[in-house]
């Protein structure tokens, strides 16, 4: 049983959400709806709805994540850069999930430890950018931010904030999340806490506030829109809202870390997002770059290990290794995706801490947007280079990481 949150403390976020100004450090890398009529009456609307998942589900993925963290299994979490609301389709999850699926199922065998599935998938429709506006043929747009706030289209009224966008990531959101419970029924030969499960960057507080709801048997709040949810590097601020909301909720939490977070930042982190050092409460994602990870992780690994945080630690071979390719476009190399993988794998080691698995940006087709497995830094890249945003791996480039990290 669930039920909507009443107006409570969390109300101060919300107010926050739609009137402080973006610039505010506190507020990081919220849309501007322009003051638009309808905003409350959206938000009210998605307080009414049902959420994509339940407190028992929150608690089967703990169990998962406990025996993470407990070096008894690994996990793989692999999805879009930015997920499609036009791909959000039967037959568009079903390949995701084909692909999520091959690739866990390669890491089980390869590796010999269960794998639990996490997708990018079901709510990845909300962007950070480091820019809020760039240049098409000589005329300044505001960036694309995501399908839950913009379009990709380039023009200025395609890229206006729209918040009726957040009701249309929530109605394909719910019913993704229900495809996923029903691959979760429905496989028997493995544990359902193996999942799939959904997760996104939990990043518009407007559409994430409206989703917090409460079981009424044990009294616990959730965030409604995802299994795992996850801060980003940009607002990841121990102080900022994004952290401060996510403190108040059950769900199972991750945390994206940069090669220039700062060990008491990260200490305070954990200590915000893990108070009482539950085991499976709380995951690390480094993304660190294939040359920083060997200095910039041992610190942060063993400092957050001395404060007794029984912390998932992941790795995100992909966000600091984007370069510029040749043909004007964003890409990724094989090998710095490798040797960072690698790294990684070398520090947990010498640290003698479990390395929990592997965070990716995986597309459901072979695309042809990182260098590397038959695919060159030139014109080429541009006949299968369709991601909304970052470049993703292709599956067979997916399966090569896997196999390097196994
Ligand atoms: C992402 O995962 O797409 C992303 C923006 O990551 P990060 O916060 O690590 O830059
Ligand atoms: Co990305």
């Amino acid at each position: 049983m669930t039920a909507t949150l009443p107006m409570s403390g969390l109300a101060v976020l919300e107010a926050g959400a739609c009137e402080a100004p973006a610039r505010d450090a506190g507020l990081a890398q919220q849309p501007h709806w322009g003051g638009h009529p309808d905003l409350e009456r959206i938000k009210t609307l998605l307080r009414e709805l049902p959420p994509m998942v339940t407190a028992t589900e929150l608690n089967q993925l703990r169990e998962a994540l406990v025996r993470v963290q407990g070096a008894g299994a690994m996990l793989v979490q692999a999805g879009d850069c930015a997920e499609s609301l036009y791909e959000c389709t039967e037959a568009g999850t079903a390949a995701k999930l084909d692909v999520l699926s091959q690739l866990a199922d390669h890491a089980e065998s390869r590796l010999g430890l269960p794998v639990v599935r996490v997708g990018r998938i079901a709510g990845q429709f909300a962007k950070p950018r480091s820019r809020p506006v760039e240049t098409h043929k000589g005329r300044e747009l505001p960036v694309f931010r995501g399908h839950m706030i913009n379009s990709e289209t380039p023009t200025t009224e395609a890229r206006r904030h729209d918040p009726y966008r957040m009701l249309w990531a929530y109605r394909a959101g719910l019913k993704v999340s229900d495809r996923l419970r029903g691959s979760r029924d429905g496989a028997p030969a493995r544990s359902v806490a193996a999942g799939p499960w959904t997760s996104h960057e939990m990043l518009v507080i407007d559409y994430e506030t409206s989703l917090l709801r409460m079981d009424f048997e044990s009294g616990m709040i959730f965030l409604g829109s995802a299994h795992f949810p996850w801060v980003g590097e940009r607002t990841r601020d121990p102080r900022g809202a994004h952290v401060r909301l996510l403190a108040t909720v059950h769900n199972p939490l991750a945390c994206k870390l940069g090669p220039n977070a700062r060990l008491s930042d990260v200490i305070e982190l954990c200590e915000q997002l893990d108070p009482d050092r539950t085991p499976g409460r709380l995951t690390l994602i480094a993304r660190m770059g294939a040359r920083h990870v060997t200095e910039a992780l041992p610190p942060l690994a063993a400092g957050v290990r001395r404060s007794g945080h029984p912390v998932i630690w992941l790795c995100d071979p992909m966000h600091a290794n984007t370069i510029q390719a040749a043909a004007g476009v964003k890409t990724r190399r094989m090998t710095d995706m490798i040797q960072e993988a690698r790294s990684f794998l070398a520090v947990m080691d010498r640290l003698n801490l479990h390395p929990g698995g592997l965070h990716l940006e995986v597309a459901a087709s072979a695309v042809t947007e990182c260098i590397g497995s038959r695919i060159a830094d030139d014109s080429s890249m541009l006949s299968q280079y369709t991601t909304l945003c970052d470049p993703r791996l292709n599956p067979d480039q997916a399966i090569e990481l896997i196999d390097a990290w196994a």
